[in-house]
């Protein structure tokens, strides 16, 4: 019932607007028709292709030797790639043999070439441009997925959000020789992660922009099994004690939050406005954020209110001499 009144209100009010809805609904079925029409065209092209990369992939995956033609062949169209390929590292996979033309030249990456050799149908070949982030980093990792430091990408931060080997790396458009890399650091990081970049300017910070230490220092942009991509020690300890190896002890008096919660509980890792990188502008205010001091706790007489605890407390990371650390 109401569904049917609804319908004939609707007739009642159509040719009141007769002159104007007329023209608009003459003029847009005829173009959105051809808009969807174009739309699905694109999405079955674009489907059709996407299949058409499959298949590349997975035939380079089964190919023989007989589908590979070399490196010499490809340079007879793309001498152009002959400079950034001899002058990058990846000529030494000519070197080895052991596992065939699969992981040699240039067929190493964009799979067996002969179809595409005597074709040169662009499609019959292995195009970056054309992969998702994944199928790119399972194309690289079939190499380099072995050694501690990539073979967690596949489950990294930046592959799980959509950054994969070529937005950092260039096989042959690099602007940094060593490593490959598009920009050099941290540059190449500040890139995306802009919101860091401030810290590196506070009035105490890890000297990054200086050249000291790098971003990859600290972080494997590869990923890794810690939070935040950190590298880690080679015992798996807290990475800073890379460079501060006097922090790591073991002490016979540790103090608990720099085992237990790490040095990111007092020092901001980036950069701070206040010295010794600490979280608080006093160190009083910093301890006090875990220890509630009563008064037979303290030195009598001293007006600890007004001494940075550190004063008495020096070695303030682990002692192995004072249970309250008053010296190393
Ligand atoms: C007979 C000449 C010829 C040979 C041999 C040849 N190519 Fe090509 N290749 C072409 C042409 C033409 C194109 C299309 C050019 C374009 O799209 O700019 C192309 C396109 C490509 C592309 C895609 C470029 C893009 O647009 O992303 C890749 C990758 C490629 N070739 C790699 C190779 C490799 C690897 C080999 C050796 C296995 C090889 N080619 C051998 C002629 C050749
Ligand atoms: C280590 C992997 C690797 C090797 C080896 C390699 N390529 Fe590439 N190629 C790539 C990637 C990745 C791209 C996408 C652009 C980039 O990252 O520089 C690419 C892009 C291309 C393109 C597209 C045009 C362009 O300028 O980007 C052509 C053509 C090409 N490669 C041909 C070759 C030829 C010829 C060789 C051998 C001499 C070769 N490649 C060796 C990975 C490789
Ligand atoms: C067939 C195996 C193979 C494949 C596939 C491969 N690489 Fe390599 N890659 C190598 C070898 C071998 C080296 C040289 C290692 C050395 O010098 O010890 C190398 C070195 C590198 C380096 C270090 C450069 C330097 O200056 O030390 C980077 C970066 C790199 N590859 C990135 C990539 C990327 C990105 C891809 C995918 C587009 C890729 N590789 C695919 C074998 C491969
Ligand atoms: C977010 C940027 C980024 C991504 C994504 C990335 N890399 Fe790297 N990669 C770097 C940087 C930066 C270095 C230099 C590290 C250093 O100086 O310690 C490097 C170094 C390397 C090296 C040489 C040093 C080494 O550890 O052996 C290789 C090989 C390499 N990357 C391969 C890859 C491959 C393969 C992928 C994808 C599976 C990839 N990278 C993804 C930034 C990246
Ligand atoms: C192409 C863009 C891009 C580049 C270049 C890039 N990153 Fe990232 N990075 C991302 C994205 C996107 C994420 C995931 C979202 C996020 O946490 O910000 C991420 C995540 C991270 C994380 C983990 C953050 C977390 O919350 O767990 C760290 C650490 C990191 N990147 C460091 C680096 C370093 C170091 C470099 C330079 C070697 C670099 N990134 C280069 C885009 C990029
Ligand atoms: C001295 C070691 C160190 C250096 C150098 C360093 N980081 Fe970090 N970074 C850390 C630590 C530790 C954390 C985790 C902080 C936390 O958990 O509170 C972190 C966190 C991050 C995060 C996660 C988001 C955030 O702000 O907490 C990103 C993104 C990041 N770093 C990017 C970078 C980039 C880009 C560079 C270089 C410009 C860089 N880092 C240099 C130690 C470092
Ligand atoms: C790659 C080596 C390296 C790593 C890793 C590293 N640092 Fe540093 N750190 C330095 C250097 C070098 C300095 C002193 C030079 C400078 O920046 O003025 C420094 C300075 C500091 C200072 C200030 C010291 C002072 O006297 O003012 C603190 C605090 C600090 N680091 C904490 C950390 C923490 C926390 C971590 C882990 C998140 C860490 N560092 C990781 C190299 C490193
Ligand atoms: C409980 C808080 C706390 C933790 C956790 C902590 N620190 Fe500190 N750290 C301090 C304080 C406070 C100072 C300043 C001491 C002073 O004022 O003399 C300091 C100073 C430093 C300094 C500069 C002076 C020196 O002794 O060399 C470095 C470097 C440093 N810390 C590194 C680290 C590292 C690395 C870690 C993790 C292993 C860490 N800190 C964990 C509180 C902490
Ligand atoms: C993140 C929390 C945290 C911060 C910040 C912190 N402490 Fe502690 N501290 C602890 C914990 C936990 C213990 C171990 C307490 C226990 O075993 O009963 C401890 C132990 C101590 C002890 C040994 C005495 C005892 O009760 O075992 C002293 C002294 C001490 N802290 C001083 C300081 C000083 C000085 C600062 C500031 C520079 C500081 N702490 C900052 C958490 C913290
Ligand atoms: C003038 C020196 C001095 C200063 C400044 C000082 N302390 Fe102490 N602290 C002591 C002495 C002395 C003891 C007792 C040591 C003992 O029992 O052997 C002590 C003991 C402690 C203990 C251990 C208490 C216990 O249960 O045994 C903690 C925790 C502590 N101080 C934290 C702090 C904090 C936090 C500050 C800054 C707000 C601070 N101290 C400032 C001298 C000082």
């Amino acid at each position: 019932m109401l569904r049917k009144s609804k319908g004939g209100w609707r007739c009642l009010v159509v040719p009141v607007l007769a002159g104007f809805v007329v023209c608009a609904s003459l003029a847009q079925p005829a173009w959105a028709g051809r808009k969807s029409q174009d739309k699905k065209a694109k999405t079955e092209q674009q489907s059709a292709a996407d299949k058409q990369v499959e298949q590349l992939l997975e035939a380079a995956d089964k190919a023989d030797a007989s589908q590979y033609v070399g490196e010499d062949t490809c340079l007879q169209c793309h001498d152009d790639m002959a400079k950034s390929f001899n002058e990058g590292p990846h000529w030494k996979t000519l070197q080895d043999q052991r596992r065939g033309p699969a992981f040699q030249g240039c067929e190493a990456c964009h799979g067996p070439g002969k179809a595409h050799a005597e074709s040169a149908d662009p499609t019959k070949i292995i195009r970056f441009t054309a992969l998702t982030k994944t199928e790119t980093a399972r194309r690289c990792l079939r190499c380099h997925q072995y050694g501690k430091d990539h073979e967690n990408f596949l489950r990294s931060a930046h592959l799980k959000n959509g950054v994969a080997c070529t937005d950092c790396h260039s096989i042959h458009h690099f602007n940094v020789g060593r490593n490959l890399l598009v920009k050099a650091q941290p540059l190449l990081c500040y890139s995306c992660h802009l919101d860091v970049k401030p810290a590196f300017s506070m009035p105490y910070h890890h000297k990054v922009n200086e050249g000291l230490i790098a971003c990859t220092n600290c972080h494997n942009p590869h990923g890794g099994f810690l939070t935040r991509q950190l590298r880690s020690t080679a015992s798996q300890d807290v990475l800073c004690f890379n460079c501060h190896t006097d922090k790591a002890g073991p002490f016979a008096h540790e103090h608990a939050p720099v085992k237990t919660e790490g040095c990111v509980a007092c020092h901001m890792p980036h950069g701070s406005p206040n010295p010794r990188l600490l979280r608080r502008s006093q160190v009083n205010l910093l301890c006090l954020e875990c220890h509630t001091l009563t008064v037979d706790q303290i030195a009598p007489a001293t007006p600890t209110k007004y001494q940075a605890c550190t004063l008495c407390h020096v070695a303030i990371h682990g002692s192995n001499t004072s249970p309250v650390f008053f010296t190393p």
